[in-house]
């Protein structure tokens, strides 16, 4: 009796959650607060915990963002999400869409904005001061396509790396909304392929790496479980060296 009483708990859970599913929308708009980094100049930081470098300083126009839970152990960084704050007095009704590049949580925040960004959000430059004046503000969010006119993806080769035996790199310039959740590298001669650590942020190491040109494999996964393989066009030469970026070749729009 009462086994079949959990059956029919689990059960009825597990319908409820279908339920949820089905109904949840992906471009919904989610309540939350964002602040923003009271120490920045106007751009984001090159020292977020992603490991994006200058990137972070300066991608997007330096609207750039850190998250709490949104960057769920680094999986989040380089997503992009519109966020317009909610007072109409001051905000505009597109706000801003930035770069995850960080972690950060605040006072109940979701995002800590890069300033530029925060007052971004606002309709016009008075309001913007206003804006800022507040600290910490009501928000509304949603997660959206990155783009990078003109860029392909590139492979950006950590200064910690040293060749042959250590190499740690970054992704910059991933298009779309998809997470980069696993990364291969490949020997282009026998095609024996090694499983990259994300050792932090978005940074993805191999000790020792393959050797020889090696060819990147990338799976980009949607927040709906559906996994596909990218393989650039492009090689890692097999000189590769500490703080160069190779160009991919390719690009995606998902
Ligand atoms: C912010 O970034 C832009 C490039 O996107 C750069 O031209 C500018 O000098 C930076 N500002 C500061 C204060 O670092
Ligand atoms: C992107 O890669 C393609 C090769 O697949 C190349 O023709 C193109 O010039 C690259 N674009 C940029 C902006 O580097």
């Amino acid at each position: 009796m009462a086994f079949s009483l959990m059956c029919f708990v689990l059960l009825a859970t597990f319908l409820f959650m279908q339920t949820l599913a089905d109904t949840s929308c992906t471009d919904c708009f989610v309540q939350s607060r964002a602040s923003f980094y009271s120490n920045s100049e106007e751009n984001g930081t090159d020292a977020g915990a992603c490991g994006f470098g200058s990137f972070g300083a300066t991608i997007n126009g330096g609207d750039v963002s850190a998250a709490s839970s949104l960057y769920r152990d680094g999986v989040g960084c380089g997503a992009c999400y519109q966020i317009r704050c909610t007072n109409g007095g001051y905000c505009s009704s597109n706000g801003v869409t930035i770069v995850l590049t960080d972690q950060g949580s605040g006072d109940n925040t979701d995002f800590i904005l890069s300033q530029r960004a925060f007052g971004g959000m606002a309709q016009s430059k008075d309001a913007s001061t206003s804006l800022l004046a507040l600290g910490v503000v009501d928000i509304e969010y949603r997660r959206v396509s990155c783009s990078y006119p003109n860029k392909n993806i590139t492979i950006k080769i950590d200064e910690s790396s040293s060749n042959p035996n250590y190499l740690a790199f970054v992704i910059w310039f991933q298009q779309g909304r998809r997470d980069i959740t696993a990364v291969q590298l490949c020997e282009t001669q026998n095609f024996v392929c090694k499983l990259l650590e994300r050792s932090h942020g978005a940074v993805w190491t191999a000790t020792p790496p393959p050797s020889g040109p090696l060819s990147l494999r990338m799976l980009f996964s949607t927040e709906d479980g559906d996994d596909t393989w990218v393989v650039p066009v492009n090689n890692i030469p097999e000189d590769w060296k500490a703080g160069e970026t190779y160009d991919s070749g390719v690009q995606v729009d998902q």
